[in-house]
């Protein structure tokens, strides 16, 4: 029996199976307002049969923001917005719904990546950005300020309030980004932050600021719901933040209420040299799921349904969250089912593509039987 294809329950919510749509910007929003794209895409991925849709990453201030372009979760025109594409979601999707909360820190005012993804220049209306140090990601990037207290006070109740947000608007999960080099990353490693006060320095000092945050949505998020963190496990830089620093965070999210950890890596350092291949960052979730006893998914360059299920079933992960693969082949999971006898929930409207009742089905694997004469 396919263990991919299993039930899991997460904090206060259980999901259909072990497949996550990992987050995935769109920067397709305008003032951080979901619009038709979001409707269109989101739409299609509720019914793509994975247990789980977490939505990209949304700013909790618009400051914040990578782009222009990124969903945002700071004002009412914000969450009404998000309100018409849940709606459509619930209502024709079998994927429960997560969100990604974040903050870019020095990584925003940003053009979009197909735009270059540099710098905003003086003509594309860039802001101020903040991080843990005065220190640019690279020297062609905007310098931040160092945040103040009372930008951390801030941003930290913006994280609190965009996760009340959230919950009002009936997410059955909420993640902390503090992966990818973006702000909470930013303060973890030592490559971006060379504070001197309480929030650099030690491990523990480097992890005040990022569990600060996590303590104020656990405050704002209801036990029935799941909450939870994406991490990067290493910046796989001499120096940086590091697999064993990450195990150490790990149990002090877990020890404040967090429920899974969503283990990536990378993103902080222009010039990591990062080792590539399939499944690449699973030994880092393994890891932590081993030292920690908390439930991990594992992401990154896990494309075939069985290389999925092996992940799961050999207890290395306990879901995979699916990125790319995902953006090839929305209906991943239906095909996944078919290949590994899973159940998945297919919309009635397409339930004549299901593999009992569609004799195409059987064609998929190899070359078409010859017409019948
Ligand atoms: C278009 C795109 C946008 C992404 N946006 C986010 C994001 O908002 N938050 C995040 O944590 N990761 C983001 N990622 C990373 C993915 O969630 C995932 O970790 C990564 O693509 C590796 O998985 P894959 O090999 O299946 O693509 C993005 C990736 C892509 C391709």
């Amino acid at each position: 029996m396919s263990q991919l294809f299993t039930p899991i329950r997460l904090g206060g919510r259980t999901y259909d199976n072990r497949i996550v749509v990992s987050p995935m910007c769109q920067y397709s929003a305008i003032h951080g307002d979901a619009n038709d794209w979001h409707l269109v895409h989101l739409g299609s991925l509720a019914m793509s049969g994975a247990g789980l849709l977490v939505l990209e990453a949304a700013a909790v201030e618009e400051g914040g923001r990578i782009t222009h372009g990124d969903l945002g979760l700071y004002s009412n025109e914000n969450e009404a917005a998000l309100t018409r594409v849940l709606g459509f979601c619930r209502k024709h999707g079998s994927a429960k719904l997560g969100i990604q909360l974040a903050h870019a820190g020095r990584k925003a005012s940003q053009t979009v990546p197909w735009e270059g993804g540099v710098a905003l220049g003086p003509d594309g209306d860039p802001w101020e950005t903040v991080s843990a140090s005065a220190v640019p990601f690279t020297p062609d990037w905007h310098t931040p300020r160092a945040a103040t207290e009372e930008d951390l006070d801030r941003i930290v109740a913006a994280f609190a309030a965009a996760t009340r947000r959230a919950v009002h608007l009936g997410f059955d999960l909420i993640e902390a980004h503090a992966a990818h080099g973006y702000l909470l990353h930013q303060f973890l490693s030592p490559l971006s932050n060379r504070r001197t006060d309480a929030y650099g320095g030690s491990l523990e000092n480097r992890m005040r600021f990022p569990l600060r945050v996590f303590e104020a949505m656990r405050e704002a998020c209801p036990r029935d719901l799941t909450l939870g963190a994406r991490l990067s496990a290493t910046d796989w830089t001499e120096g940086g933040f590091t697999l064993e620093e990450a195990t150490i965070l790990a149990g002090e999210l877990k020890s404040r209420g967090c429920d899974y950890l969503d283990v990536s890596s990378g993103g902080n350092a222009a010039r990591a040299k990062m080792t590539i291949g399939p499944g690449y960052q699973a030994p880092f979730a393994a890891a932590i799921r081993r030292e920690v006893d908390i439930p991990v998914w594992g992401v990154g360059l896990i494309v075939t349904p069985e290389h999925a299920e092996d992940l799961v079933a050999s207890g290395q992960v306990d879901m995979v969250a699916l990125g790319r693969t995902i953006l090839d082949d929305p209906h991943w999971a239906w095909n996944a089912a078919r290949v590994l006898g899973g159940e998945i929930a297919r919309p009635p409207q397409y339930a004549r593509a299901a593999p009992a009742v569609w004799p195409g089905a059987s064609y998929k694997d190899g070359p078409a039987p010859a017409a019948a004469a």
